[in-house]
């Protein structure tokens, strides 16, 4: 595939796993924002289609000499699913708990000089704690379905009941969370303007945008990964029984 202006930026990162970083560095939202053609991510992030391409296709090339990266479109789904509890799911349940303590600890001293810094650690408590419910149901319910939906399909047997009727219901619901997850990730930009430190941070204050922002990429690919890539493998699979 030769990436153009017509692709969904979700099929451009999930085909090439290094275009994910130029995203991130373009402000161009492939995860919850995946359906949307790279021409009218280009126009929403206010950035020329001609530099994004030229940008993407130096990444591209570049990082697949030095680092291929992993292309999950072709690897059975029990991987990339153990591969998203094993690096995504512990890293949100590690760094959760890390973050809410400094981004209170920082509130609690720069507050009257920083008043944003309340509203920073109110929204990631509210979005560390959906998180922790939404990682449960992946985990104890669509994510097990999906491994048997899999087996079945390669034993060419029919799909296994499931008490949610179609696997397309827990991924409607699970992709409306990620939304509202994406919406916390920019809300939590726009207080901090894009994670600018002041003059008068202290290392604690630094550590806690570079946390955040730490935390911002990394769900910004755990929710690329199963947007883009598991999801609508899971019910393509289950259209093919
Ligand atoms: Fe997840
Ligand atoms: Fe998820």
């Amino acid at each position: 595939m030769t990436i153009a202006a017509k692709h969904t930026v979700g099929e451009i990162a999930a085909e090439f796993p290094n275009a994910a970083r130029e995203f991130e560095k373009l402000g161009i939202d492939y995860c919850c924002g995946g359906s949307k053609t790279l021409g009218d991510a280009c126009a929403a992030a206010k950035i020329s289609v001609e530099e994004a391409l030229e940008r993407l296709e130096k990444s591209t090339s570049a990082a697949q000499k030095s680092d291929p990266g992993q292309n999950w479109q072709d690897l059975p789904l029990a991987d990339l699913i153990a591969h998203i509890n094993r690096t995504h799911h512990v890293f949100v349940r590690e760094e959760c708990p890390r973050i809410e303590a400094l981004a209170e600890k920082v509130a609690g001293v720069h507050a009257q000089r920083h008043p944003e810094l309340e509203q920073v650690a109110d929204v990631f408590a509210a979005l560390a704690n959906e998180l922790s419910v939404h990682m449960m149901k992946e985990e104890q319910i669509l994510f097990p379905y999906v491994i048997r939906l899999e087996e079945s399909h390669v034993a060419g047997e029919p799909a296994p009941p499931a008490m949610f009727g179609s696997v397309v219901n827990p991924v409607r619901m699970m992709m409306q969370e990620h939304d509202g997850a994406g919406d916390a990730l920019r809300s939590l930009r726009q207080l901090t303007l894009d994670y600018s430190v002041p003059e008068d941070a202290c290392a604690s204050y630094r550590a806690l945008y570079h946390g955040l922002q730490e935390f911002e990429a990394d769900l910004h690919q755990h929710i690329h990964l199963e947007n883009n890539i598991l999801f609508p493998r899971a019910v393509a699979m289950e259209g093919k029984r």
